[in-house]
């Protein structure tokens, strides 16, 4: 195990805070009446109540997602969303107008927005144009106010994993956070890192249910991580970050780890097919291998079949104008018919 004093890295406001403490954070356990929390006691307007305050830190759903990852339930944290994951690691260990976090560009756009919320400064260093690490380049970048370094593997919105011991390289070398963004791991040929946590005491992974378990709107992200930054994040987060509805439907879903499985593999398919077909159409330069549930595309003219395909009600994302990225659509994997659609439309298109 790597030897990082997670506390050391903290913030000083949130070394000394004293976390909010909830009513059923006082009390747990089972009892017939309960008047601690000003709650309605007499029920919920809907066919399911809803008038009690949920568990504040989701342990079933935990013990559950500890199931499927293999990582003890103490080791999680989950949010709504990753975004409140990747949020709160900024407020809990980053000194606004003082410390720095490193990007790899292109990369996610939320780790850029969430640091420009925080007032954190940015230290951007490209990738290389195999979209693999500048290893110098992020040994360079580090100073002492560096506190956290994001890394997205499959990465978004090129779609390639990130070289495996490039990472183990920056998480044993670099004295700070590191945080592997795995929210289209579901999709990859390469290990997740969630079974390094007992190596690594700097490591945060990332998941999320909004890709491969379909689950976007129910807003599930999870954080994995020893138990130092878990405890960390208990403690900044808000009280109550995850509504009963969302943690009940998110368990029933995990129980339908068959379903998933299968779109999984149907994914995977559909994106060798879409790879295909779009190389045989003549304005398309390159399709860049993917690990991930969208495919990266060079697209001559890119910018006029992006609108030409918008006129005909088919949405894809333009990244041309991104670094690395130039002249390049990024296109999610749809089903069979969608993508026979997105590649008949492309065929149509003349300049
Ligand atoms: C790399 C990456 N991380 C995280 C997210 C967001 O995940 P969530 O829906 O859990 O906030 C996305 C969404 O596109 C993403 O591409």
């Amino acid at each position: 195990m790597t030897t990082i004093d997670i506390n050391s890295l903290l913030r000083e406001n949130i070394k000394k805070l004293v976390p909010y403490s909830s009513a059923r954070d006082e009390f747990s356990g089972e009892a017939s009446v309960y008047l601690d929390a000003n709650e309605n006691s007499f029920g919920s307007p809907l066919p399911t109540a809803y008038n009690r305050y949920p568990d504040p830190l989701q342990w079933k759903l935990k013990e559950k997602i500890s199931t499927i990852k293999g990582v003890p339930p103490q080791n999680i944290f989950v949010g709504n969303g990753s975004d409140e994951a990747i949020d709160l690691l900024f407020r809990a260990f980053c000194n606004p107008g003082v410390d720095n976090v490193i990007i790899v560009p292109p990369t996610y756009g939320m780790y850029e927005v969430s640091a420009n919320i925080n007032d954190i400064e940015l230290r951007k260093v490209k990738l290389l144009e195999n979209f693999q690490l500048d290893l110098e380049g992020i040994a360079e970048a580090i100073d002492k106010n560096t506190k956290m370094i994001f890394i997205c593997s499959p990465n978004n919105p090129t779609g390639n994993s990130i070289d495996r011991q490039d990472i183990e390289t920056v998480l044993s070398n670099f004295e700070g956070i590191v945080v592997i963004d795995e929210a289209y791991i579901n999709f990859s040929r390469q290990k997740t890192f969630i079974q390094e946590l007992t190596e690594y005491a700097n490591l945060v992974v990332l998941q999320t249910l909004s890709k491969a378990w379909g689950l976007a709107a129910l807003r599930v992200g999870m954080a994995f991580a020893c138990q130092d930054i878990i405890d960390v994040y208990n403690k900044v987060k808000p009280p109550y970050n995850m509504s009963q509805a969302t943690q009940e439907l998110a368990l029933e879903a995990l129980n339908n780890i068959e379903q998933v499985n299968v779109w999984i593999k149907e994914t995977v398919t559909e994106r060798n097919k879409l790879s295909k077909a779009l190389e045989g159409i003549s304005i398309v330069e390159k399709v860049y291998p993917s690990d991930a549930n969208f495919v990266l595309a060079k697209i001559k003219y890119a910018d006029y079949l992006y609108d030409f395909l918008v006129e005909r009600g088919i949405i894809v994302r333009n990244r041309s104008k991104v670094v690395l990225c130039e002249d390049c659509l990024r296109i999610t994997v749809g089903t069979p018919s969608e993508n026979e659609a997105l590649i008949n439309t492309i065929k149509e298109f003349v300049i």
